[in-house]
């Protein structure tokens, strides 16, 4: 059944079994050379609820050169019903400057840092500030990790921040913290993963567009380091770390990000068949993620009078990596020039003819398309980068539509090596602010709510998750 040849229709029900979760074996597409999972604080070895075995740092192997007394082991007095015990429970206090180094491979690689800002014996956790360096990187300045969750909305216990690093030929990566004057650090679980050579750096042979600045290249080779803002499985549902494919990457539904007043469609066929290329490789995101889209809607003649926008909360003063993923899988979608859209980032136009067929070449052909945009200081260091899609239709088009699969946002490091804000941040995962612009409707239209159901059998158990559609 064809959305297109029922214009009319608002009400849809899939139901159908999702392929990830059905007990078919993963065959994952990346195997990582490098994979480290440090337990900080804990003097053995023990598995986390995904499944994943972290080593204890006691005595470890990565952090032979610092003297005894710079650090000391802690557990949480208190366990939040939201952390799991591994790796937040336990956790390595740092006194005075402290250095773990892991000897890995050269090439870049996925830094995850755990923190759980709890209380830890008699020290007050609101009180520790500290810096951290990853090589000639700096990753966090004077941070608070208190002052950090108690900014996050809805309000969380814990968190993790995700850096890529490159390490060169005969280099470590060396993981430095330094406590600020009179203060301390901490830290509760390390994780370390490499990734395929290019799958974020294109390297100076590919430049991007640079938005927001008139000179339009952007190099962006393996001396830049990036922090990980945003990663979204547009139109679909969150996908685990076991669920990616094979760099433990997590990716969340879009439900927080769209701007509320018109949310537009999801869909997430049962049998689509993503036909990954020597561009886009398997590894680039699951086929959860291109087998799932948020589009604008099956009313040509609504889409003209709207964007589908996404609100994202960022710091300023830095550049962002700006990837969308993008699959046309809807089977009534076979050429070119069928759906033609602008995208559109903070206003300036990214693309004034995205047309993803032409792009891929082919129904069920995934692709990527990043762009690099300066955010200006303002009189505020957060700012929102906004992400708008608006069809390109005239009378050679077939339908007025827009849609995206997924997105990534990284924040790269300054020209001084440094990717630390002023403290305290409000972190990656705060909703758009709400005096935003309501979408203008007109009252005689009428609206409805339509909640599609995804049933999903997980080995037994059903799972249940619930979409919000709203159309007019
Ligand atoms: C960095 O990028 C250059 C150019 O693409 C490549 O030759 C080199 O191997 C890369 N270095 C590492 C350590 O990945
Ligand atoms: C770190 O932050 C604290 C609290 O805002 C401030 O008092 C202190 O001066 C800062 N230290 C440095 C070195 O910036
Ligand atoms: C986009 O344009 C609107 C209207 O001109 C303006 O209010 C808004 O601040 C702009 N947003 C950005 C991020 O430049
Ligand atoms: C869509 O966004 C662009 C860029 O911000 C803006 O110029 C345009 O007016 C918007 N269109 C609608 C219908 O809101
Ligand atoms: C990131 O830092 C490195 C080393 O300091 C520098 O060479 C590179 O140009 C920086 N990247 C950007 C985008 O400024």
């Amino acid at each position: 059944m064809s959305l297109r040849d029922h214009p009319g229709l608002c009400l849809v029900l899939l139901l159908h079994l999702l392929p990830s979760v059905t007990g078919i074996k993963k065959s994952l597409s990346y195997t990582p050379v490098d994979l480290i999972l440090l337990d900080c604080g804990a003097s053995s070895s023990s598995t986390s609820l995904d499944g994943r075995t972290w080593d204890g740092d006691a005595d470890s192997k990565f952090h032979a050169s610092n003297p005894e007394t710079a650090s000391s082991a802690f557990t949480a007095s208190q366990q939040d019903p939201s952390v799991t015990q591994v790796p937040y429970m336990t956790a390595r206090i740092f006194q005075s400057q402290f250095t773990y180094t892991f000897p890995v491979s050269p090439g870049p690689k996925f830094v995850r840092l755990y923190f759980y800002p709890a209380t830890y014996s008699n020290l007050d956790i609101s009180k520790s500030r500290f810096s951290l360096s990853a090589n000639t990187y700096t990753l966090l300045n004077n941070f608070s990790a208190f002052l950090t969750v108690s900014a996050m909305k809805p309000s969380v216990a814990s968190f993790i921040k995700e850096y890529i690093i490159t390490v060169w030929d005969n280099q470590k990566l060396d993981l430095t913290f330094s406590p600020s004057p009179s203060s301390f650090a901490f830290i509760n679980g390390i994780e370390i993963i490499s990734m395929p050579n290019n799958l974020y750096a294109s390297g100076n042979n590919n430049p991007l567009p640079y938005l927001g600045i008139d000179s339009n290249q952007f190099y962006l080779d393996n001396t830049t380091a990036l922090e990980k803002f945003y990663r979204l499985n547009v139109g679909g549902q969150d996908i685990n770390r076991n669920d990616d494919t094979g760099m433990h990457r997590t990716w969340l539904q879009d439900l927080n990000y769209i701007f509320s007043g018109a949310v537009g469609f999801v869909i997430v066929p049962p049998d689509v068949k993503i036909q990954y290329t020597m561009k886009t490789p398997a590894y680039t995101a699951p086929v959860m993620v291109y087998g799932s889209m948020r589009f604008m809607g099956p009313d040509s003649h609504l889409n003209l009078k709207y964007n589908l926008t996404w609100y994202f909360s960022i710091d300023a003063g830095f550049n962002y990596l700006v990837r969308l993923h993008f699959c046309e899988f809807r089977p009534e979608e076979t050429r070119s020039d069928q759906v033609v859209f602008y995208i559109f980032i903070n206003n300036q136009t990214a693309e004034p003819y995205a047309d993803i067929m032409l792009w891929s070449g082919g129904n069920s052909v995934p692709l990527y398309k990043d762009y690099v945009l300066w955010i200006p200081k303002g009189s505020h260091s957060k700012q929102y980068l906004c992400l708008a899609l608006h069809p390109n239709f005239d009378k050679k088009r077939t339908y007025a539509d827009a849609f995206l699969n997924g997105l990534e946002i990284f924040k790269l490091n300054n020209s001084g090596g440094s990717l630390a804000s002023p403290c305290p941040e409000l972190l990656a995962g705060s909703p758009p602010p709400e005096n935003l612009p309501k979408l203008k409707v007109k009252t005689n239209e009428k609206r409805f709510l339509v909640v599609i159901v995804v049933g999903s059998v997980f080995g037994g158990m059903l799972a249940l998750s619930c979409y919000l559609f709203l159309c007019f």
